[in-house]
């Protein structure tokens, strides 16, 4: 069964590791290994995760936290359940009177009107946005789970049920952190954001993502399935032309963060699932440039419409990974790889498997997106079972964004952006640790049998 071959002379065959051991820029993370036995936690709800976090006063040392239940986030200190109606109680913000305060013919008829019932409403109105805010500000207090560093999170080996579902896993300013072998819901975002000024036409946007990794370091994520539980983006209706959003990032890994790897994880039925890096200044935390270090082997991405991962400033590896997806229809690909400002990707033995009658040339240029990167190898990817050339699509989409680029500085005088002066490479750094990898034609199989919570 396991047809491993060496890519690197193994010092690490000492230590033989299995196909679940750590390896990549993570490497370091032993979570709460070192816990003693009064901070070994079992939990069966949302509460007692709360409290397990808290680890008596010291979030920060060692522990161990086991999942035996159904955690969900809106589960309030009286065992009751929160609702949206519960988050908004401190204002008169209804989704209806939020639509209504963007009807500028509404707020002219009212405007107009010299009845004092009419006035009072256009008030209402006009503080939709503040009641808006501050409900999603008692729905992120109440759902927010901080997980101090030197922590491990995984299932109770007898669980049933395994599953954070409505709660937004926060690791903020923390190092140190094992999430291991559970399911997790992405959160629903009941106070989501319709911006006129995104884009040429608004957007709607949503607040939560599932785990958010923000300036942290020695990361370890692995066997944990993601999705949007009974809530997918499909059901929601569209409003002012747009889908409304009520999920954002599945993993994001942002403002400076570090050292991470994911691992065998599943990430099922999602549009924007793994994002690195978040801005293009790289400025937030400790600022991104010389960090961003993630390492990606052994997950499924089923159905993810991008962002498999998308990455700026980081140098990430993402070698021996599944990938699922469809080239037409309601959930198309929009890219698996996007190439972000200063980016690199090393890309190693990754299968594409891509449903749809569309070409194999279509279906390849699917795989990988650019949003101002020129840095990215690929060594032996294939698509439907046939090696494929990414580093020719890298390139001719990267050549083609330089040229708009260029062409559109000269016409308005200004200077070329900094990010469309070089040329594309496909020289990229060393992974500085062991590992190894399956020959491509084995990768659907072996992710297949092991990603996931479940499969460890
Ligand atoms: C909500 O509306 C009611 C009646 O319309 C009003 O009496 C109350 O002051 C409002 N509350 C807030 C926080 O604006
Ligand atoms: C805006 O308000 C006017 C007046 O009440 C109404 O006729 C119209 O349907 C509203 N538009 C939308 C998009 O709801
Ligand atoms: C009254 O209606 C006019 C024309 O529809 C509009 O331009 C104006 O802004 C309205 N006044 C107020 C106070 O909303
Ligand atoms: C991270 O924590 C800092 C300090 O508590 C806070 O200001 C910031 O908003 C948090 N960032 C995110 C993305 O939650
Ligand atoms: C937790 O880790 C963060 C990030 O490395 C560090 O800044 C902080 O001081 C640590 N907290 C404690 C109590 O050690
Ligand atoms: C706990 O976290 C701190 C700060 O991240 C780290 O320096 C320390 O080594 C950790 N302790 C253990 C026992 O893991
Ligand atoms: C990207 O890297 C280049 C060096 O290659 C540097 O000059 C530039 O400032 C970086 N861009 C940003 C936005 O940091
Ligand atoms: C592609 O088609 C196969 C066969 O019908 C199906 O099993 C698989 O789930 C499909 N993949 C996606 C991403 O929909
Ligand atoms: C992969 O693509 C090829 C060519 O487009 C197609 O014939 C084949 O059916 C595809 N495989 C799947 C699983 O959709």
């Amino acid at each position: 069964m396991a047809r491993f071959y060496l890519i690197f002379s193994l010092a690490a065959a000492a230590g033989l590791a299995s196909a679940t051991d750590i390896w990549g820029y993570g490497e370091h993370t032993t979570g709460g290994a070192a816990a003693p036995k009064s901070s070994i936690y079992t939990v069966t709800d949302f509460n007692e995760l709360r409290t397990a976090l808290d680890n008596n006063g010291a979030p920060h040392d060692p522990k161990i936290i086991y999942i035996n239940g159904l955690i969900d986030g809106d589960y309030l200190a009286d065992g009751s359940l929160a609702t949206e109606e519960h988050y908004a109680r401190n204002g008169n913000y209804t989704f209806e009177r939020y639509l209504d305060s963007f009807n500028a013919t509404l707020r002219a008829i009212l405007g107009n009107s010299t009845d004092p019932a009419d006035a009072a409403e256009l008030a209402l109105l006009d503080a939709q946005e503040t009641f808006r805010q501050a409900a999603s500000n008692e729905q992120e207090a109440q759902i927010v789970l901080k997980i101090g560093n030197n922590t491990t999170i995984e299932s109770a080996k007898k669980a049933k049920v395994a599953r954070i579902q409505n709660s937004y896993i926060a690791l903020n300013q923390t190092d140190n952190v094992i999430l291991r072998n559970f399911e997790v819901y992405s959160p629903i975002d009941l106070f989501p954001e319709w911006d006129p000024t995104d884009g040429s036409t608004g957007n709607w946007n949503s607040k939560y993502d599932c785990i958010g990794v923000v300036t942290s370091t020695n990361i370890w994520i692995d066997h944990i399935t993601l999705s949007d539980g009974d809530h997918p983006d499909s059901d929601e209706p569209i409003v002012f032309g747009h889908q409304i959003q009520r999920h954002d990032g599945l993993i994001d890994i942002t403002e400076g963060s570090d050292a991470v790897t994911l691992s065998f994880n599943k990430f099922l039925s999602h549009d924007k699932t793994n994002l690195i890096g978040n801005n293009d200044a790289g400025n937030l935390g400790p600022g991104d440039t010389g960090r961003l270090h993630v390492t990606m082997y052994g997950n499924h991405y089923y159905n993810s419409l991008q962002r498999s991962p998308r990455v700026r400033f980081g140098e990430v590896h993402v070698f021996n990974n599944y990938f699922e997806g469809q080239s037409s229809g309601d959930e198309k690909i929009v890219y698996f790889f996007g190439m972000g400002i200063n980016s690199t990707i090393l890309s190693e033995r990754n299968a594409f498997e891509i449903n749809g009658t569309e070409s194999m040339t279509t279906k390849t240029n699917l795989v990988v997106g650019n949003y101002k990167g020129y840095k990215f190898k690929d060594v032996k990817s294939t698509v439907n079972g046939t090696e494929v050339d990414l580093e020719a699509v890298a390139k001719t989409k990267y050549d083609a964004a330089k040229a708009s680029e260029v062409a559109a500085a000269a016409a308005a005088g200004r200077v070329v952006a900094e990010w469309a002066t070089h040329e594309y490479t496909d020289v990229v750094f060393t992974p500085p640790y062991e590992y190894r990898q399956k020959k491509t034609e084995d990768v659907a199989k072996w992710v297949l049998k092991n990603a996931g919570y479940g499969n460890l």
